[in-house]
């Protein structure tokens, strides 16, 4: 049978204190709501509408380039109104999939449970529940004397014998799409908070004879939403451990993992090993047998195999196998390193390739440059690309070999095999196989010393 997910983010979020919505706020360095739809794609369902009111462009960007479907709700009438803005969207004879956008720590593997039991059962309604040691808060899951479903009750309209049940509505649920939609216009919003309530669809349902069932499988912390920043720090703690345990499954090392944080979208090969204090964000996709950090950032970058990267700053750059980094580089965006490239301390690059088997060891800034393979460029050469105005290029074809604080000013290139004097400013075009000098001819001059005049 076909499913169709809906994911409910029209809410706010009051409690986030916060210019945004609260489920494009980010744990683990993915939107809450992404975690969700990530979450239900895993579990096999591709078909996925989302719900979207306050802040509605923000969580639309969230999803920008995807296959994702968004309804608006205009007002926030509460759960019930929020998923009959779907209704159109959704094919009578599919399974619904309902869940709210804030419980970014929910597993796949739940979801797929949830999904089979429906099926299984044949049930125009499932909903998964837990048991909470402290339920405050959450609806309450009320049973009849056989154990089966009678009705939901939320917190504020609860009686005190109702607030001690501690099994609660984890807010995620399973419909047959004709039956739910139907339900949803017969809803009321005769409660304390005066909504349409979706838990009142499942009592309705059961009212009128289908079945309705309820599965008590949900981990307490899988279902745990985000209300605040302390939750969401909360959240970005386990879903780190989450991501160090997994890479450590899957054969990464991480040394002292406590200090290592990886984001949630991040893939790394095989007996790669992480130094303390590593940072490792974005998409980035690290090949196998590297060793990053310590004190290491990467973000967005794509690393390939036996990499060494020592104290580092890596933006949005790509890195070929055996290149050896660091200490204290800084590749920005653009940067493109063909294999077995050397970049040693206190280099910038930006913009530019660099060709197999070159080399700037020290102290230089190459930015919007063309380097061959086998280049070596001395300490302290710069690139000049910039002139205030335009960046121009600066190409050094291959085996060239740039002498120590060379000024390169772009747009300028240096021919092949050709070599630059120490010192030089070169503002010309070099030929190939040549040597070229610019400064001026070394002087001496007598002189004394003022102090040790002796
Ligand atoms: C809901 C359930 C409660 C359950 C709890 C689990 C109802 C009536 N109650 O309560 O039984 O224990 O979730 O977390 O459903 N939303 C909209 N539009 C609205 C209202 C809500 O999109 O008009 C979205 C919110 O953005 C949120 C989700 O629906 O993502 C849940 O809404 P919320 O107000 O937090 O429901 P609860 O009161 O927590
Ligand atoms: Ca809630």
């Amino acid at each position: 049978m076909a499913h169709t997910a809906v994911i409910l983010a029209a809410g706010k979020g009051v409690r986030m204190k916060s210019n945004l919505p609260k489920v494009v706020h980010k744990a683990a360095g993915k939107p809450l709501v992404a975690h969700v739809a990530d979450a239900v794609r895993v579990a096999g369902i591709e078909d996925i509408i989302i719900v979207v009111g306050h802040g509605r462009e923000e969580v639309q960007k969230v999803f920008a380039g995807d296959q994702v479907k968004f309804v608006t709700q205009e007002q926030q009438l509460g759960t019930g109104h929020a998923l009959q803005q779907a209704e159109g969207m959704v094919d009578p004879g599919n399974t619904v999939l309902v869940l709210a956008g804030d419980i970014p720590l929910l597993r796949p593997s739940t979801l797929k449970v949830l999904l089979d039991y429906h099926q299984k059962q044949q049930a125009q309604a499932t909903v998964l529940t837990t048991h909470l040691q402290e339920p405050t808060g959450y609806g309450r899951v009320l049973r009849d004397q056989n154990g089966g479903f009678l009705r939901i009750v939320e917190e504020k309209d609860a009686s005190p014998e109702e607030k001690n049940i501690t099994e609660i509505n984890s807010g995620i649920y399973c419909f047959n799409a004709g039956s739910v939609f139907r339900v949803l216009h017969q809803l009321q919003p005769a409660n304390a908070q005066g909504e349409y309530y979706l838990t009142d669809v499942l009592e309705i349902l059961k009212g009128e004879g289908h079945r309705v069932e309820v599965m008590s499988a949900a981990e307490p912390e899988e279902i745990h939403g985000v209300n605040d920043r302390i939750q969401l720090a909360q959240a970005e703690k386990i879903l780190r451990r989450r991501k160090n345990h997994q890479l450590m499954r899957d054969g990464v090392t991480l040394v002292e993992p406590d200090s290592i944080i990886i984001d949630s979208d991040v893939t790394i090969g095989r007996d790669t090993v992480l130094m303390p204090f590593t940072l490792i964000q974005g998409k980035t996709v690290i090949g196998e047998g590297c060793e990053i950090g310590p004190w290491t950032n990467i973000n967005d970058s794509i690393i390939g195999n036996r990499v060494i990267i020592e104290s580092s700053r890596v933006k949005e750059a790509e890195i070929g196998d055996d290149c050896i980094i660091g200490p204290y580089a800084y590749l920005r965006p653009g940067a493109f390193l063909h294999n077995k490239v050397k970049v040693g301390d206190f280099v910038e690059v930006k913009q530019s390739q660099i060709g197999e088997g070159s080399k700037i060891p020290h102290l230089s800034y190459v930015g919007d440059a063309l380097v061959g393979k086998e280049v070596n460029i001395g300490a302290g050469t710069i690139t000049c690309n910039y002139d205030g105005q335009h960046k121009h290029q600066t190409i050094l074809e291959d085996y060239a070999f740039i002498g120590s604080n060379t000024n390169l000013v772009a747009p300028v290139r240096i021919g092949e095999s050709s070599v630059t004097g120490a010192g030089s400013t070169i503002t010309r075009d070099v030929p190939a196989q040549s040597l070229a000098v610019e400064r001026a001819d070394q002087r001496i001059v007598p002189w004394k010393k003022k102090k040790h005049d002796h």
